[in-house]
């Protein structure tokens, strides 16, 4: 069966560093619908932040711009988080995905933002133009509910992961993030 889309968030905002935290939260408050376990919407808002801060420190530095992150929960329980900018671009996509590649000059960044996106999404797509912008598309795909592999396994005994609202982050996330 094919799956549908059941809704989608617009979201446009300043290339700030401020926001970081405002667009993570925000992604995550969505996403809450589908009622995610909490180790997955950890997941989502880390990657979120990393696309985020990407936007702020890179595609556009101190001239600064608008970044365009779309969310569209799916009914199979996937989530695809777009990130764009139409800042500098990058020009080898596959060398900037390597883990601990970084064209960063300052010693602040590690060079882990797209390894922690591609870990935490179960797809990763990167596009970019030079001079142009850059799209992120990330998918994840979310566990059933409890009540649904209750069905499926046998098993209605396990309904303690259910995520709450707040605005945790993994620890592997090392930017700060003011929270
Ligand atoms: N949105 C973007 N616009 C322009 N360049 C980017 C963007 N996102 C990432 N890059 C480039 O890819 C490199 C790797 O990114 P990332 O893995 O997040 O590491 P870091 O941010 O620590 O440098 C960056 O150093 C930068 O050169
Ligand atoms: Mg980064």
């Amino acid at each position: 069966m094919r799956r549908k889309t059941i809704n989608i968030m617009r979201l446009e905002l300043e290339a700030k560093s401020v926001n970081e935290s405002f667009s993570r939260q925000t992604v995550s408050a969505f996403t809450a619908q589908l009622s995610p376990a909490l180790d997955e919407l950890a997941d989502i808002r880390c990657a979120v932040s990393e696309a985020v801060t990407n936007c702020v420190v890179h595609a556009y530095g101190s001239s600064g711009g608008t970044i365009y992150i779309t969310v569209k929960l799916f009914s199979d329980r996937s989530v695809r988080v777009t990130v764009k900018d139409k800042g500098c671009g990058i020009e080898d996509v596959e060398l900037a995905r390597r883990p601990l590649y970084t064209t960063d000059k300052t010693g602040e960044r590690g060079g882990m933002g797209f390894a922690i996106m591609d870990s935490f999404c179960d797809s990763l797509r990167v596009t970019s133009k030079p001079g142009r912008g850059t799209d992120i598309i990330m998918n994840k795909k979310l566990r059933p509910l409890p009540s649904e592999r209750a069905v499926s396994d046998g098993d209605a005994d396990n309904d303690t992961d259910a995520a709450p609202e707040d605005d945790s982050c993994r620890k592997t996330n090392t930017r700060s993030t003011g929270d």
